[in-house]
């Protein structure tokens, strides 16, 4: 590892796009299912919301774990430095973080499609290609459902473990991961 201060910048990007784009899927299937569940004509454009903005998870967590792999040797040291056992159990979360914004996406897809609906990503709709049964539809739905939860789980620890490192052990571990800021010199 090279010493610097902060993440490469695209991977400082990628992570709060990916960041944003998670809440604004969460956001949009909590309208279309108990906002809007009495106006299904104005529930219906928010699932598709859904579904592209989950597909866009899918695709950016792929890029970002490519991204992640090439400048690994970029990532700046934590200073001063956390536990052993800290960074072993912060750097397993973060990776069972990418694996389940795999799983989710996937598994929403193989709920739609093993139940025998179509897919409408807005640019295209992908009609079911699986054979259908509903009760693998019901297990991805278990899935889909049950890891979209946990994962907000993960998050909140995910977070609350670089906001006590930056507020209460004042290290550089959330600063590394913040924008560059051109006012504060
Ligand atoms: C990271 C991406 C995603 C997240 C975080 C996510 C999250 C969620 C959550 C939390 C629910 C449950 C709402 C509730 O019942 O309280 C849900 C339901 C659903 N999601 Fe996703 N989702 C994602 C991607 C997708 C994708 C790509 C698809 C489709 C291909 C999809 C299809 C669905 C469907 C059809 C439901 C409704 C299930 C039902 O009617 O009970 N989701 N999603
Ligand atoms: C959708 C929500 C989130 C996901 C999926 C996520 C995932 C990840 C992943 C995979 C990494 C490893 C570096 C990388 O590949 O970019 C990471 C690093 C980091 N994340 Fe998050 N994150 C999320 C939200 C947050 C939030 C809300 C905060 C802060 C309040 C945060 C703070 C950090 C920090 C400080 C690092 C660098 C930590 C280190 O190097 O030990 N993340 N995050």
């Amino acid at each position: 590892m090279e010493h610097r201060e902060k993440y490469p910048l695209i991977q400082i990007r990628l992570h709060w796009i990916v960041f944003l784009l998670v809440i604004c899927t969460y956001a949009a299937v909590w309208l279309a299912k108990y906002g809007l569940h009495n106006y299904p004509s104005l529930a219906h454009p928010i699932w598709l919301l859904h579904y592209f903005l989950g597909a866009m998870v899918f695709l950016f967590t792929c890029v970002r774990f490519v991204v992640q792999k090439l400048l690994q040797k970029h990532i700046p040291y934590i200073d001063p430095p956390i536990p052993l056992w800290q960074y072993i159990l912060s750097t397993t979360l973060k990776i069972v973080l990418v694996v389940i914004y795999w799983v989710i996406p996937l598994a929403g897809y193989l709920y739609r499609c093993k139940s025998g609906f179509s897919l409408d990503l807005y640019f295209r709709t992908f009609h079911a290609r699986c054979d259908v049964d509903p009760t693998a539809g019901q297990f991805w739905h278990t899935i889909h459902v049950s890891c979209a939860y946990t994962a907000l789980g993960l998050i909140a620890i995910h977070a609350g473990f670089a906001i006590w490192n930056h507020r209460v052990r004042k290290n550089n571990m959330l600063r590394r991961m913040m924008p560059p800021c051109h006012k504060c010199g």
